[in-house]
């Protein structure tokens, strides 16, 4: 009985939140293969059946943290291996990728390597030898499957992912952000909080990290319920604290941002926790943007409600020198300035639409066809040199396929029509089961300059397009019953003609002839070509791999640039040690990444890393600080008044309300 109430409560939430916060709520358990039902009641889908290739490992028992982190799935082979799931073209997601090393290996050697999604490059995953490290981004979805992939930069560091999850976000969320780009998040700080909040509270499963910033203080809000709905959608949760100073002389200090290439999103919620009506009190205050040469105003005066929220932000933020942004009190207000939860984002560049549809719906096709290339996933050619290891792409925009190499893919029956990927100019099919006739819509590749269909099992004739092509290079040596010279096509006057005879040729000719391709082609003097005019020329080569295996070695992409938002001082959007925001430990408050409400094994390895490893978060000598006692601090944030807009623009700002 308990246990059908539990599934129906199970039920019932994955409705609401499939229902409430969108299409997709997909949460991936990597190296599992059993479903897993977390203590918020997130189910968790193992990857045993969505992905073949890897292996399932496990971390050891000194570096578990939690049940959904402490299994992976490390790859050794393949360019790329990618998680993939439908979803609505247009639609706003949020998506997680989980890694914890954990020392799985049991090398003491964290791999660094490349994470991409939807064909776009994220970020160089650095693991650490003992904690885990989160990355996530918002964006919308350009097509209707969303793909997260690993890729491998460094000889022997194999990349390996223990957990992705994609949710649905409502598209008036974030409304802000320019759908081309991603946002990247750095942080996501609930000031004064006691624990982490996710899902159920956060609809769309944000995982808003506890912290105290140095030097504020705690003030618990007298409203039981905050109304929080409006830009952004924040949980209500985040509103029961906040962190304020000792007086309205101080200032508020929420972050310190450096020079950078990278522009960021900082968000900012307010709301006032107590009732002013009744004290006759009021609270105000204005964002600062502090330089060592200047302090200046860029907002209009704050003044949060009780019982309900504001939000205010920057958007396209970047600075010339180090700036400090701070809240601080205006002259006429009787109380300091508060701050309850903030956010802050590195904005992407533009994202890419990926290869190109014509070649996309053709490689579906083959896909559709042929069940062993059916678990490739993520886009076939980007972000270059990753493309799928059985094919080559040209560096245009979008890519084009120019190459395929299918040989040795035990693909039989007969291959679809692929004429739409008209760019490509290599087709190496040899040593399959292809049977039938050799399809006419290759003749119609113009771009094609080989075509290797050797060792089949096609029969019938060469279509005329392809033997009157002197511009190709057409092997189709070892299938017995195609008609070609050496076995001529009874009743055949010239090429076009079946000879749809097999065993016709004794199985030692057979043999011979799949050794010695024949090859028709520009390096076929004119006489020859005279020769296969008449249906009589074969031209046997010594055979040679017609085509080999590009495999780039992959370079690392550099994010440039330097740091961005600092934890200079006890202040701000901190990183911890390896510029991780971190959970902190030291406080009681540090819930791992998915570990609310689960035992926690192992509390201090847990470095609550979202958007991690960041030169953003400067740590400059408040490693330890940080770590144990909070990921961001007093984060500050700025949003902007229109009327000050000229004012935010001489800075560099772009000043939203
Ligand atoms: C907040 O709540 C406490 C306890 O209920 C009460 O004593 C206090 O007056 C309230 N403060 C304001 C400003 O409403
Ligand atoms: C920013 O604030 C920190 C901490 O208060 C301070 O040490 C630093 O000098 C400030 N930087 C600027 C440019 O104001
Ligand atoms: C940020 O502002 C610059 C300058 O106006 C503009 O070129 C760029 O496209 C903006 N970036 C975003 C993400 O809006
Ligand atoms: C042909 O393909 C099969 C299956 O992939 C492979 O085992 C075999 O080695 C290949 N033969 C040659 C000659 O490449
Ligand atoms: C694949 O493409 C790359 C870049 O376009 C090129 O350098 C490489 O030679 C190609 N490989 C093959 C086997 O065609
Ligand atoms: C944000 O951008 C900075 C500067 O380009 C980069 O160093 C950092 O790794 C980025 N952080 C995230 C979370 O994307």
């Amino acid at each position: 009985m308990a246990e059908h109430l539990i599934l129906f409560s199970v039920l019932l939430l994955s409705l609401l939140a499939s229902f409430v916060s969108g299409q997709v709520f997909w949460s991936v358990n990597c190296g599992e293969s059993e479903i897993y039902t977390d203590s918020n009641l997130m189910i968790w889908t193992p990857d045993a059946t969505l992905i073949s290739n890897g292996v399932a490992r496990v971390v050891q028992s000194s570096n578990k943290i939690s049940t959904v982190l402490d299994s992976l799935r490390v790859f050794t082979s393949r360019k790329k291996n990618c998680y993939s799931t439908s979803v609505t073209k247009g639609e706003k997601l949020l998506v997680r990728a989980s890694f914890n090393y954990g020392n799985y290996d049991r090398l003491s050697s964290p791999p660094t390597f490349d994470l991409h999604f939807d064909g776009n490059f994220w970020t160089t995953v650095q693991t650490l030898i003992s904690g885990a490290n989160a990355y996530e981004a918002t964006y919308v979805a350009k097509g209707d499957s969303v793909s997260v992939c690993v890729a491998q930069t460094k000889s022997g560091q194999f990349p390996f992912m223990s957990a992705l999850e994609v949710r649905s976000i409502d598209s008036d969320a974030y409304s802000i952000l320019d759908e081309n780009r991603a946002l990247f998040l750095i942080g996501r700080i609930s000031y004064g909080a006691s624990k982490t909040l996710r899902f159920p509270q956060d609809l769309y499963d944000r995982i808003w990290v506890p912290s105290l910033a140095g030097g504020t203080k705690k003030v618990t809000n007298n409203a039981t319920f905050v109304d929080s709905t409006g830009t952004n959608n924040p949980p209500s949760g985040i509103f029961e604290n906040a962190i304020t100073v000792d007086s309205t002389t101080e200032s508020l200090l929420l972050a310190t941002i450096s020079p950078t290439n990278t522009p960021v999103y900082i968000t900012t919620y307010f709301s006032e926790v107590n009732n002013l009506d009744n004290t006759g009190e009021s609270r105000s205050f204005r964002f600062y943007e502090t330089t060592a040469s200047t302090s200046v105003s860029i907002s209009q005066p704050v003044s949060p409600p009780y019982l309900s929220m504001i939000e205010r932000h920057l958007y396209n933020y970047t600075v010339n020198s180090i700036t400090n942004i701070s809240l601080i009190s205006t002259t006429n207000s009787d109380l300091p300035p508060l701050i309850n939860a903030i956010e802050a984002f590195n904005i992407s560049e533009v994202l890419t639409d990926g290869t190109d549809s014509n070649d996309v719906g053709a490689l579906a096709l083959l896909q559709t066809k042929f069940d062993v290339l059916a678990e490739w996933s993520g886009d076939p050619c980007l972000p270059a040199p990753y493309s799928w290891d059985w094919l080559n792409c040209s560096n245009e925009n979008p890519p084009r396929v120019t190459s395929l190499f299918l040989n040795g893919f035990e693909l039989s029956g007969e291959l679809p029509d692929i004429s739409s990927m008209d760019a490509l100019e290599i087709i190496d099919l040899h040593n399959n089961s292809l049977d039938g006739e050799i399809p006419n819509f290759l003749g119609t590749m113009t771009n094609l300059q080989q075509l290797n269909l050797a060792d089949n099992k096609y029969s019938g004739p060469i279509p005329t397009s392809l033997s009157k092509n002197d511009k190709l290079k057409l092997t189709v040596t070892g299938n017995p019953s195609v008609c070609t010279s050496g076995k001529s096509c009874k009743s055949s006057p010239g090429p076009g003609t079946v000879n749809s005879s097999p065993g016709s040729n004794p199985t030692s000719k057979k043999k011979k002839s799949s050794m010695l391709p024949i090859a028709l082609g520009t390096a076929i003097p004119t006489f020859f070509l005279i020769w296969v005019a008449a249906g009589v020329f074969i031209i046997l080569r010594k055979k040679k791999n017609a085509v080999n295996h590009n495999t780039p070695v992959a370079k690392g992409y550099t994010t440039g640039g330097a740091n961005v938002i600092s934890g200079g001082g006890a202040n701000v959007i901190s990183g911890g040690g390896a510029n991780v925001i971190s959970g902190g430990g030291a406080n009681g408050n540090s819930d791992g990444l998915h570990q609310t409400g689960e035992e926690m094994t192992n509390v201090n390895a847990m470095h609550q890393i979202i958007g991690s490893p960041s030169p953003l978060l400067d740590n400059s000598g408040q490693t330890s600080d940080m770590f144990e006692q909070s990921g961001l601090r007093r984060n500050r944030i700025v949003e902007y008044d229109l009327e000050e807009k000229l004012e935010g623009l001489n800075h560099g700002l772009h000043v939203h309300i």
